[in-house]
Order: structure tokens, then sequence, then C-alpha cells
């Protein structure tokens, strides 16, 4: 018995921005960015909101465009069955409510309990691991007198817009981000393993390598004194907030607000960002693994993040294993960080390589930073 994926479905963008168009905005080429990256073209959303990406890609999931649920024989669910909703973004279209209440209402999910979760790119892999975790707990109270909330069946979302946080004058991070949205529908089993094992860990970033402050525009209406006794006069006065001088320099990315960039942009050391990712990857595949009681023989397919091409190529290496074990779905989609894991899962799923029975690895890493992979039966 266990957590099993029983849907999935993407949602993307119209718009697609070829390696060709950025040239026009930053000093960079098709052949550099492909042969550094293996991206081609991504796709940017003008005016999907993350909650309409989002929607797509559940209603694929859910089985409601008249396909099914995304996976062979899998019938559509219905909307009162769905008793869980967590919603992984770091780019979400409101901070009140969460994204996850939102696509609640939008989907009438009425009997689910609903929550936001941010580990940046990891995001998808901890709300999976996270939702199992919650079902497996409340399965244990399965007839008893236990004061928990019983959850039967989710949906796991990823979501982004990075394109909303992205210095688009800045050629070291502009040429790597794309939007998407990704879901599954996962359901507890009594007759099918589902996830086997599971794996969510942190490292601290200790150098600032990936980071992004966040950006308030209100004005405020207090200094040091209480009240601001000029803002008081005139609430249109825009009165700064001193704190946030000291949330750029906790981040380390004073100099380059100074120098007149977007203050709620990327920044990245991709050198630093690179090794921990190549490392974190094949850390986090062994782990799962050795949890699990399996090894690398054993998997069907690994459906990791997708960065860069490259770091993909460096694990498979680290790992002793050909490409082909890998889903890699970058070249027209770049990294949309929380939705690249299901939507690669998807990707897989539609091109038949995914088999009932199969054991596939989902494995992702992420800023804060944090990694961790999910291995379960199909
Ligand atoms: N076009 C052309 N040149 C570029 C460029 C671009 N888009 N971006 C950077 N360059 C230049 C650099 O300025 C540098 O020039 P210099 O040698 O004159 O200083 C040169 O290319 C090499 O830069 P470098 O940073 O060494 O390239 P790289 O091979 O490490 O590739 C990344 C850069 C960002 C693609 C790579 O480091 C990476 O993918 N890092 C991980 C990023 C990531 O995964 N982030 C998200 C994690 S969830």
């Amino acid at each position: 018995m266990g957590c099993c994926i029983v849907g999935c479905g993407k949602g993307l963008p119209a718009l697609d921005v070829t390696n060709d168009e950025l040239a026009q905005l930053v000093e960079t080429s098709d052949e550099w960015i492909s042969s550094r990256t293996g991206i081609r073209s991504r796709r940017i959303s003008v005016e999907e909101t993350s909650l309409d990406l989002a929607e797509v890609a559940a209603r694929q999931a859910l089985g409601w465009d008249g396909e099914g649920a995304g996976i062979q024989g899998q019938p559509a669910f219905a909307a009162e069955d769905i008793d869980l909703v967590v919603f992984s973004t770091l780019t979400p279209d409101a901070l009140l409510p969460s994204s996850a209440a939102l696509l609640r209402r939008r989907l009438g999910l009425t009997n689910a309990v609903s929550f936001d979760l941010n580990a940046a790119c990891s995001g998808f892999v901890y709300s999976l691991s996270v939702t199992e975790a919650l079902m497996a707990a409340s399965q244990a109270n399965v007839g008893g007198a236990g004061g928990r909330n019983h959850y039967h069946r989710a949906l796991v979302v990823g979501a982004e817009r990075l394109s909303r946080i992205t210095n688009w004058s800045d050629r070291n991070t502009c040429v790597l981000f794309g939007d998407g949205a990704g879901a599954v529908v996962v359901e507890w089993r009594d007759d099918a393993p589902g996830i086997i094992s599971s794996y969510i860990h942190n490292d601290d970033d200790t150098t600032n390598s990936l980071v992004c402050p966040a950006a308030f525009d209100s004005s405020f209406a207090f200094d040091e004194q209480g009240v601001n006794a000029a803002f008081a006069q005139d609430p249109a006065l825009l009165l700064a907030d001193a704190s946030l001088a000291r949330v750029d320099e906790e981040l380390g990315v004073a100099e380059g607000v100074a120098a007149g960039e977007p203050r709620q942009a990327i920044r990245m050391d991709g050198q630093k960002v690179f090794k921990f990712a190549g490392n974190a990857l094949t850390n986090a595949v062994l782990e799962v693994l050795e949890r699990a009681g399996l090894t690398l023989d054993d998997i069907a397919l690994i459906v990791p993040h997708q960065a860069n091409e490259r770091i993909i190529k460096f694990a498979a290496k680290k790992l002793g294993l050909g490409l082909e074990k890998f889903q890699i779905s970058i070249a027209h989609r770049g990294n949309s960080s929380a939705a690249c894991v299901p939507m690669t899962l998807c990707d897989a799923y539609e091109s038949g390589k995914i088999a009932p029975g199969d054991k596939v690895i989902m494995v992702a890493f992420g800023a804060g930073l944090t990694s961790g992979a999910v291995l379960y039966e199909a």
C-alpha cells in the first residue's frame, strides 16, 4: 500500500522565446546558450498568471480536459474526492490568499485543505514528500480514534512565472529561465506501493549563490520614533522601509541594487550553483535508493530538475548511467523551478517511457540550498 501517482498534467504559456530573440536583449548567442545549457527556447507568460498555468495542469491531471488523467487508463477524478492541495511556487500571483486556496476555489475542490510550499526548485519534490507523509500518517488513523485530518487523494502542483523575477538585462541569468506549471494527482491505494522512499535535504547557501529579495512597493508609515509625522499628514508620501537595506545585506545583493538593477530579481553565482547541483542530484538519487533498499539497476527512469543539461550529464557520469535513463525536456522550456519536475514527468508518460510497475526517481535541487528525491513504483 502507498501513495500512488494516478494523474499528471502540464500547462505552458503560449509565447515561445528563442535564443536568437534573447540575443536582441543581451549580448549572447544561440550557440553559447545551447552549448552551455541545452536550452534553445523557453515559454514566457505574457497574459497567463501562475494560477492560469496551474489550472491547465491541474485540469489535465484530474482528467477534466476530456483525455483522462494524463496516465494511461486513469479515469477522471471528481472534485469532491480531492482532500488536499499542495501548491509549490516561489512566484505566486498573490501573497494572500495562497495559490493553493485560489486553485481550490477555481476548481471547486470544496473538500480540500490547501497550502503553499516554497522550497525553490526542489518545491515539487518537497511537496510530494510532505503529501506522502501526511497521507501515511492519516492512514494510521483510519478506523481509530486519532485526531488528525484524513487524506486520501491530493493534488500536488508546481507552477511558476520566473519571467517576473528575471533581470532581462543580465545575460548570466535571463537565458536560463522559463514559465510553466505541472501537476499530479496522488491517491492512497492498498494494493500498490506507490512512493517507496523519499529524501529531502538542506545545505546552507553560505555565499548567497542564488537569491532574490522580495519587493514590497507599498509606502511605510513608521520610523524609529514611531508614527512618521510627515506620512500622517500626507499618506501619498513614499517612505522608505529602513529594513530593506538589511535584507539586501543579508542576501549580499546591496551592490547590485545600488547599480540600478531591479531589486526583485534572481541573482546567481552560476559556477557555485553548478557545483552544488551536480553533487546534490547525485547524492539525492543514491539516498532514495538506499532508503528503498534498491540499486540503480532497479530504476527504469530518472526525472531530474531541468536547470542545465550539463548538470544532468555530470550526474549521469558520476552515477555511471547512460543519458537514456534520464528524461530530458530542457530544450524548449529552460528552468521553470518547481514546475520542472512535474512537467518533465508528464513528458515521460506522454512518450510512453513509464510503464506500470516501473520504478522511477524524481530528483531536484535549488536555492536554499535545497535538494531531494522521490522514488515510486508506477
Ligand atoms: N551569453 C554569452 N556569454 C555569457 C553568457 C551568455 N548568456 N552568460 C555568461 N557569459 C560569459 C561570462 O560572462 C563569462 O565570460 P568571461 O569569461 O569573459 O568572464 C563566460 O561566458 C563563461 O562564464 P561561466 O560562468 O564560466 O559559464 P559556465 O560554463 O559556468 O555557464 C551557467 C554559466 C550559468 C550556464 C552555468 O554556470 C550554470 O548552469 N550554473 C547553474 C545554474 C543553475 O542551475 N541555476 C538554477 C539552479 S536551480
